[in-house]
């Protein structure tokens, strides 16, 4: 008979550098407790719902080595929210219901004792969600948006930079060679993080953020005053959540059942047409990064947290610490109620110093 104690493990959401690190230190950290078994439910809690259930043993031999690799082992997705699932009707058409009480059955039903959901605001909402249904259930912060509150970073937002910081210093060199304006799109919905931390690193002459919305006459005001006697180069990096003041953010229709968010992409070419139309003379190139900035392996900062973060995770479930989130703050690794991580999204704050130091070295926000 298995009398081994069982914990689930899932990743949801958009995947991010670092995933697999989380899964490897939970593994290794219940090694070191007798008993245990770890399963991994594949593609959010798709594999739990799905019949015959998709899970996976979680083990050294299946995650040895892991916390190098981009992506997650376990699959992904954020089409499967089981309060609101997409149901596909006879006649072809989509509705949605919740089949969480079926879920929570489900995972009763194999013996689990406690459920890590490693994922993003929208992750860690239904977490809470479950947990107010009496499911033990503990949260870790991955996103590279960095927007979960709560946390001071979550994993996978470094490597993000990272990757956008050398493709920046790429389009340093050709913007100088032909003196070009060349504007670079990153992600992070509605938060800003991901291209602040680039045009700090990078050097940049404008950075455009969600939460700064900008004046188009300021950016080609800032634009010209860099062309001295035609010669000059501007390089822009522009979150996509970006918007000009009384303007909205640039966005695509999903045609994705299920899909929840609203897919942000192409103010590059939105703010390359802005720039034209209010008069910026050079000539303007549009990069966007898109998924690149998720994929490959982790830097050593993330895989270090990811680690850290899948170590707490599995302690939480040994204390019982559940409805609970993984948090880093102020240089240690701590819990904080999931209740408090979804009350509100971490976005830059206008006044902080972060900033102001950029304003500081001649980064202009147009505002
Ligand atoms: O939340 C992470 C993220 O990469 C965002 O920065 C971006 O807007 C979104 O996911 C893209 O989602 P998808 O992979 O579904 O296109």
């Amino acid at each position: 008979m298995n009398t081994k104690r069982k914990v689930l493990v899932l990743t949801g959401g958009g995947d991010c550098p670092g995933l697999n690190a989380v899964i490897r230190g939970i593994v290794k950290r219940a090694k070191t407790e007798k008993g245990w078994s770890v399963i991994g439910s594949i593609e959010a809690f798709n594999g739990v719902l799905k019949e015959p259930m998709q899970l996976m043993k979680l083990n050294n031999k299946t995650t040895a080595g892991i916390h190098v690799k981009g992506g997650t082992i376990l699959k992904t997705t954020n089409k499967g929210n089981p309060l609101d699932f997409a149901v596909e009707q006879p006649d072809g058409s989509w509705t949605t219901s919740d089949r969480s009480d079926e879920l929570i059955e489900k995972i009763k039903s194999i013996g689990v004792e406690a459920v890590i959901n490693i994922g993003g605001d929208g992750s860690q909402r239904i977490s809470q969600k479950l947990f107010e249904k009496g499911l033990n259930i503990v949260g870790v912060p991955k996103t590279i948006d960095n927007d979960v509150s709560s946390t001071d970073f979550t994993f996978g937002f470094r490597t993000a930079v990272q990757i956008a910081t050398d493709s920046f210093d790429k389009l340093v060199t050709t913007a100088e060679s032909h003196h070009r304006v060349m504007i670079m799109e990153v992600m992070g919905r509605d938060a800003g993080w991901i291209a602040l931390h680039t045009a700090m690193a990078g050097g940049a002459e404008v950075c455009l953020i969600p939460e700064i919305p900008y004046d188009i006459r300021k950016v080609v005001d800032h634009i010209n005053s860099r062309y001295v006697k035609g010669k000059g180069f501007v390089n822009i990096v522009v979150a996509e959540g970006a918007k000009a003041k009384d303007g909205a953010v640039t966005s695509v229709i999903s045609d994705e059942v299920g899909y929840e968010h609203q897919r942000l992409r192409g103010v590059a070419f939105a703010l390359s047409a802005q720039l034209k139309a209010a008069g910026c003379k050079a000539d303007i190139r549009e990069t966007v990064l898109g998924h690149t900035q998720r994929g490959g392996t982790p830097i050593a900062f993330d895989r270090i947290l990811a680690t850290l973060f899948g170590v707490k995770a599995f302690e939480m479930v040994l204390d019982k610490e559940f409805g609970r989130m993984a948090s880093y703050r102020n240089n240690e690794i701590t819990s904080v109620t999931l209740q408090d991580a979804i009350s509100d999204y971490n976005l830059i704050k206008t006044d902080s110093y972060m900033v102001k130091a950029a304003k500081a070295i001649g980064i202009s926000f147009g505002d």
